[in-house]
């Protein structure tokens, strides 16, 4: 027969050592695997726990009580043990995540606009205050909008005047904004007073050309437009844009398909002429092929080049700089 008394010394020194042992473990892992010495199925304590059967059935009763009083205060002190390293984790995660506000900003950038898009506004600002609307149409068009109805029907000599890129489905990249007017012709009657402002394609690629550029179409029709008021309209806004009231302006006898009579418009620079536009009164062809009686309703049409006039405007003198998007050339105008 055990005695009591040995057992009894047992459970202490057990209870001790697994206490001890429970407040040495550094993390979760090694508080289980020590809490399975102890407390599971063929833990220390329950072995003890088996071994009451050794004892006399008078000490039986107390010693029970005893263990299951140590097995209480075991699993109390276990989850404690739990809870201190859940809470160490914690707070090792948030000082690892920790941000310090007061550390300086890295700054932000602060970017601006593109000088041609500055030009395209500074022209919509200038044509939107004498009454002028803006309209925009795609950029992939179809035969019929970028020439046909243009008065330049398939066989036409003056297609040759653009060097085309086709793409699938007999689209082309639109040569000009011109067929904008033609659009919005489709679908709004007289008065009509819009510029088109957009990106063209041409094959053509050197200092003064490439094969993306940008036009701004302008077109007025009413009742009585007629070329007087194109050039006061063409003049008066070429001296707002360059902020010249003795800039001169000149009509130059010209070709489209689209306007008769036609005119390329020169402004002076420099001692000499610089072309900036092609324009003309809109051609009577062109107005029935939208359904507007040329014999009621005449007008004005041009088509800018609003590169050219970015680069008088400052000082550039290579297009392709604005399109190779170095940012050491672009800050200059931000
Ligand atoms: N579309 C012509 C071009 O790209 C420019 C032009 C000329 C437009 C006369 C017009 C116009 O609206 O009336 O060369």
């Amino acid at each position: 027969m055990r005695k009591a008394f040995v057992l009894m010394e047992d459970l202490e020194s057990i209870t001790a050592a697994a206490l001890e042992e429970f407040a040495a473990c550094a993390d979760p892992a090694a508080l289980e695997n020590s809490k399975a010495r102890y407390l599971g199925k063929t833990g220390q304590l329950s072995e003890l726990l088996k071994s009451l059967g050794k004892l006399s059935a008078a000490d039986r009763p107390a010693a029970g009580a005893r263990i299951n009083e140590a097995k209480a205060k075991l699993e109390a002190a276990l989850n404690r043990r739990r809870a201190e390293l859940a809470d160490l984790r914690l707070t090792r995660q948030l000082s690892a995540q920790a941000l310090d506000v007061t550390l300086p900003g890295r700054g932000i950038g602060v970017g601006g606009l593109h000088p041609i898009t500055r030009t395209l506004q500074r022209i919509e600002t200038l044509f939107h205050s004498i009454g002028f609307a803006v309209a925009l149409g795609p950029e992939i068009e179809d035969d019929f909008h970028n020439f046909t109805a243009l008065n330049t029907p398939e066989d036409h000599p003056a297609r040759s005047m653009h060097d085309t890129f086709y793409v699938e489905g007999g689209m082309v990249l639109r040569t000009h904004t011109s067929p904008i007017q033609v659009r919005y012709m489709e679908t709004h009657a007289p008065p009509i007073k819009i510029i088109a402002p957009g990106r063209v394609y041409r094959v053509d690629s050197d200092a003064t050309h490439s094969p993306m550029f940008h036009q701004v179409e302008g077109m007025w029709i009413d009742e009585d437009v007629t070329f007087a008021d194109l050039k006061a309209v063409f003049t008066e806004f070429l001296r707002r844009f360059f902020e010249r009231d003795d800039l001169k302006v000149r009509f130059r006898p010209s070709f489209f398909p689209f306007t008769e009579p036609s005119a390329e418009i020169d402004m002076s620079f420099g001692g000499g002429w610089l072309e900036i536009s092609g324009a003309g009164q809109v051609h009577p062809n062109v107005l029935s092929a939208v359904g507007i009686d040329p014999e009621r309703y005449q007008g004005f049409a041009f088509g800018m080049g609003a590169d050219r006039l970015a680069m008088l405007r400052y000082g550039v003198d290579d297009l392709r700089l604005f399109f190779e998007n170095d940012l050491r050339f672009l800050r200059q105008f931000a």
